[in-house]
């Protein structure tokens, strides 16, 4: 095996290590989900009246950035109208066929969870369209011009649909969920609430000052509290005595390289890229995305999100710029002239909230 194929399967056991811890932890119905109280108002509303009609209840479309709960809501869904869940994703499905053959098989009331959905192909898409107006698809048979579509019905169900890129959904398709969920950051209250809760079915205690701290750090994602909550624990079973408290938890997140607004090293060498190279920009999202090695789509979904919350950076029609605070973070000093912007969240604001800033 050569170096490089043992690091990518050593990853990808470490990637299913990280799921399955997950998987442990993910809450199974909406009373145990922590926060966003608006969207579970909304869900729950939706879901009893449905279940108290017999009926299967309106599409769901879940976007938000990774880590805040949508495969957790899909799969809470499922359970809150005790039906099965059916587990798809964009990527997965290359071709119409594999989503006729997919949506031909669903039963009564079942759950299709489309994970992914604004990386759905294009035909997949349009058959979709049918399948949740009409509950139908037309079977494509035969080829060229001799080709005829046979129309199949479908029982009821409903589509669950999560996407970190809302933007990128076509109006139509949009258009075709009865409810949308809007999952933004949790508060670091919220996130201490998450923290207790896991580390008690990890079957450790947590002091609470340890879990604020790592609730501070958490970048306002129940997944990264979850991670580095694990990773404390790690610290505290090997240097410490065991017990996760608040110098266990500054020590492990120190040797784990997060800082003490949660910033992790993709955020961090976003930010000194942008002030270093690029003087504080403004700069391309693919040029900022090249000068740390990175895809751009990472950069956008994964650590843009949570700068532009912070008011580290901040998305003008020139490119990304660094705000004084971004400076300051980073112990640097501004330069005088250049392209900036005053620090400090909110004031940054371009009249749109962070989920439109997050779409754009
Ligand atoms: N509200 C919550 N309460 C408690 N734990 C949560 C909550 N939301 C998410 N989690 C935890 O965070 C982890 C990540 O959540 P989930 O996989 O649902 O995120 P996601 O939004 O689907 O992310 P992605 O976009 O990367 O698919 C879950 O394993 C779960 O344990
Ligand atoms: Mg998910």
């Amino acid at each position: 095996m050569t170096e490089a194929s043992e690091a990518r399967l050593m990853g990808a056991v470490a990637d299913d290590v990280e799921r399955a811890a997950e998987a442990a932890l993910r809450p199974k119905r909406l009373e145990e989900f922590v926060g966003q109280p608006v969207v579970r108002e909304q869900l729950s509303l939706m879901l009893r009246a449905a279940v108290a009609r017999g009926n299967a209840p309106d599409h769901v479309l879940l976007s938000g950035p990774p880590g805040l709960g949508k495969t957790t809501l899909a799969m809470i869904i499922a359970a809150e109208i005790g039906s099965n869940l059916r587990i798809t994703s964009g990527p997965a499905i290359q071709h119409a066929g594999d989503l006729a053959a997919v949506l031909s098989s669903l039963e009564e009331g079942e759950v299709l969870f489309i994970d992914e959905i604004h990386r759905l192909a294009r035909p997949a898409e349009e058959l979709l369209y049918s399948a949740m107006e009409d509950f139908r698809v037309d079977i494509v048979v035969g080829k060229g011009p001799g080709a005829s579509a046979i129309p199949l019905a479908l029982p009821p169900f409903t589509v669950v649909g999560a996407t970190t890129r809302s933007g990128l959904l076509p109006a139509p398709l949009r258009d075709r969920f009865g409810f949308t969920g809007h999952m933004d950051f949790y508060s670091a209250a919220e996130l201490e609430q998450v923290i207790v809760r896991s580390s008690r079915l990890l079957g450790v205690g947590v002091a609470q000052d340890a879990a604020a701290e790592i609730a501070g750090r958490s970048r306002g994602t129940p997944r990264i509290a979850n991670r580095l909550l694990r990773r404390v624990r790690d610290w505290a079973q090997v240097r410490g005595d065991g017990t996760l408290d608040l110098n266990a938890a500054r020590s492990a997140l120190q040797v784990y390289e997060v800082d003490a607004i949660g910033l992790d090293r993709l955020d961090r060498s976003v930010l000194v890229a942008l002030c270093r190279r690029f003087g504080g920009g403004p700069v391309g999202l693919t040029t900022l995305a090249a000068a740390v090695g990175e895809e751009s789509d990472t950069v956008e979904t994964v650590a843009e999100p949570y700068l532009v919350r912070e008011g580290l950076i901040a998305r003008t029609p020139r490119g990304r710029v660094a705000t004084v605070a971004a400076w300051e973070h980073l112990g640097l000093t501004p330069p005088e002239g250049g392209a900036l912007l005053p620090g400090g969240g909110t004031q940054l604001s371009t009249g749109r909230s962070t989920d439109t800033l997050f779409d754009a």
